[in-house]
């Protein structure tokens, strides 16, 4: 009988995945939300149980059945996911955080359902939320690896390259929204591994492909610090 399955080249190890849009709360019936499908974090997450490592996965409300043999914490806003990230991140030896963290949240989030006035329009005041990575960078235990995905329109490489150094990450994974095949809601990716001194690009292929790439890269360079 042939075996089948991928090298167990991470046994052992602790790693924390994130993935899925955050949802800010306006009132009881809206939110602020934003693209993300969560397949790109799933996928990591798989990869990383398949190569035999212990998954802690959290997150945001996604369409995805919660990935086999990986521990799911689900979380709403951005306040659950730094919560149950930071209070789980001195564990563990990789950290990759895929989700697509909301910026900014409304001030106050009303209790009531906000009826419509008479002006033709509103506003809401927006409140930054905490950057999680940048905590994180900032908490770096040693030989902790820290990955950062970056999102971008324009100028992808100058733009993620200053994310890298701002939050003190070892790698992030640029993909440009503007690109055929990348982004958010397809099932396939076109990234850019960044490190702080290579850049390695990757071609148009599946996501769950890209998770196997990234990890060969993530345990290369772990194995280095
Ligand atoms: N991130 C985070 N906490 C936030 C915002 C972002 O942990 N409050 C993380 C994301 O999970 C991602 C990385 O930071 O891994 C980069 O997110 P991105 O939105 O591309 O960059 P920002 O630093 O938020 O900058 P901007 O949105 O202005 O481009
Ligand atoms: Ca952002």
């Amino acid at each position: 009988c042939k075996s089948v399955g991928y090298k167990k080249d991470m046994t052992g190890m602790k790693v924390l995945v994130t993935a899925g849009p955050t949802q800010e709360a306006i009132d009881p019936v809206r939110y602020i939300t934003n693209h993300s499908s969560g397949k790109m974090g799933y996928s990591i997450a798989k990869a990383c149980m398949l190569r035999g490592a212990d998954v802690t996965l959290v997150t945001g409300r996604t369409s995805l059945d919660a990935p086999l043999f990986v521990n799911t914490i689900p979380i709403v806003s951005a306040k659950d996911m730094y919560r149950e990230v930071i209070s789980r991140s001195q564990d563990m030896d990789i950290i990759i955080k895929a989700a697509a963290v909301a910026d900014y949240r409304p001030c106050n989030v009303s209790d009531e359902k906000i009826k419509k006035k008479d002006d033709d329009t509103m506003s809401i005041p927006l409140e930054r939320t905490d950057d999680i990575l940048k905590y994180l960078g900032e908490h770096k235990k040693a030989g902790q690896f820290l990955c950062g995905f970056s999102m971008e329109t324009q100028n992808m490489l100058t733009n993620s390259k200053k994310k890298l150094e701002k939050k003190n990450l070892d790698m992030i994974v640029a993909n440009n929204l503007k690109e055929q095949g990348a982004g958010f809601e397809t099932d396939t990716n076109i990234v850019t591994m960044i490190t702080p001194d290579q850049i390695f690009e990757l071609e148009l292929m599946s996501k769950e492909e890209v998770a196997f790439h990234l990890l060969d890269k993530i345990l290369e360079l772990k194995n280095k610090m």
